[in-house]
């Protein structure tokens, strides 16, 4: 059992360690918890490439402290005039920081911000930018007590009602991944969706049981979800110094290393692997042990629902055996809404993508790329010409908003 624990450990550790580059890559004490105050997104990634950027904190109703950065383009800021907000939200194991690791031309939070959107990025709790809270500290486990559940209902909400009036207008959204999971989870709550103006959807997800993933599909075979827990394992922070020097020793021999990625997010065209290093130096954010198992449960189960307790407790908590579903019809059909999906996304599966079709009441724009995976929606060198541009488009023939 301890050998297994440890090969698993091992595996799901080395998801993100998959160039020699970001084995080099110094995983020091420092890196475990928050940098130090002047080392902020801001400064780190966005106003060095010449984008003005202002930090805001967001308290949500169960006491967290998330942040939201506010990104322009220093040609577009000085008449005073801003353009419509629009909110991104990353995906699992990331933060906002996601949107900014490519080049001013090739990553989105640039590329809106100099298409004259007000550009707002959210983080969700427990990542590097997050890790506040009005009582608890991140040592505590209390603090890693949700999945993307709270998420969705709590901090993104809590952020689009910050973004909303601060703005005085309606919000764009956009996510990935994970974050598009909160985004139809959020939407399907009428005093969320009233303050949002349309949604845009990368790689989205609700349902997950097609998934392809081999290396996911193993973790979830040998129950690393429930081994984690009842280890006492409660935040998933992937920098540790132990589970990196388990990794050298037990991935050798035992798995193929050398295309870890691959085997976890599908076969990206066109990331370059050149920014790996840049990559690994933010990514991997943590979450919690509770947030991948709830995520678990969608495989196994595929269902769109809360988060399983089990029958005793989900009787007590939601007065029925089963977890309670998201109803994705009670999205607002009036919504406008656009997606974006990859034939080598091997996360968000195209049967899946279908599903979550069938199951909204309005009919979304899509963008189909046979050839992109998942971190290609993020981290394509031609992501503007072959997404982006499609997206802002779609964003623009919503009529409220005149080209800048
Ligand atoms: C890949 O990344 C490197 C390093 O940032 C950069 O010099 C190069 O231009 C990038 N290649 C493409 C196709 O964007």
């Amino acid at each position: 059992m301890e050998k297994l624990l440890l090969i698993v450990f091992a595996i799901i550790n080395s998801v993100f360690i998959s160039t020699s580059a970001a084995r080099e890559f110094n995983f020091d004490g420092a890196n475990l918890h928050r940098r130090s105050t002047d080392e902020t997104l801001c400064n780190q990634l966005i106003k060095p490439a010449g984008y003005s950027c202002t930090e805001h904190t967001v308290q949500t109703k169960d006491g967290y402290l998330v942040a939201l950065h506010r990104v322009s383009s220093r040609n577009k800021d000085q008449g005073g005039q801003r353009g419509p907000p629009v909110l991104l939200q990353h995906g699992l194991f990331m933060a906002g920081d996601a949107w900014f690791l490519g080049s001013p031309e090739q990553s989105l939070g640039f590329i809106l911000a100099d298409e004259g959107f007000d550009v707002w990025v959210g983080s969700v709790r427990g990542t590097y930018w997050s890790q506040g809270h009005i009582s608890l500290s991140e040592k505590d486990k209390e603090f890693w007590d949700w999945s993307w559940e709270e998420l969705a209902l709590f901090d993104l909400a809590e952020m689009i009602h910050y973004v909303h009036s601060v703005t005085s207008s309606k919000v764009l959204i956009v996510g990935h991944s994970q974050g598009t999971i909160m985004s139809l989870a959020a939407l399907i709550q009428p005093n969320v969706v009233e303050m949002v103006e349309a949604a845009a959807l990368l790689c989205p997800i609700s349902y997950l049981d097609h998934l392809t993933a081999p290396l996911v599909l193993r973790m979830v075979g040998l129950h690393l979800d429930q081994m984690v827990l009842a280890m006492g394992i409660h935040q998933l922070n992937f920098r540790s110094k132990i589970l990196i020097d388990l990794l050298d020793s037990i991935c050798d021999g035992h798995i193929e290393c050398a295309d870890l990625l691959t085997s976890i997010t599908g076969k990206n065209c066109c990331f370059n692997s050149s920014i790996a290093d840049l990559f690994f130096e933010f990514e991997p954010h943590p979450s919690s042990a509770k947030n991948l198992r709830h995520l678990f449960q969608m495989i196994r189960k595929g269902t769109f629902s809360r988060y399983d307790y089990g029958m005793f407790k989900n009787m007590e908590l939601y007065g029925q055996l089963n977890p309670p579903a998201f109803d994705l019809s009670l999205i607002p059909k009036t919504l406008p809404l656009w997606m974006g999906y990859g034939g080598h996304d091997s996360l968000a599966d195209v049967t899946d993508v279908e599903r979550t079709l069938k199951g909204l009441q309005g009919k979304p724009e899509l963008l189909y790329l046979e050839n992109y995976g998942h971190l290609d929606f993020i981290l394509s060198t031609q992501g503007k010409e072959d997404v982006y541009n499609n997206m802002i488009g779609f964003f623009r023939s919503l009529g409220k908003y005149s080209s800048s």
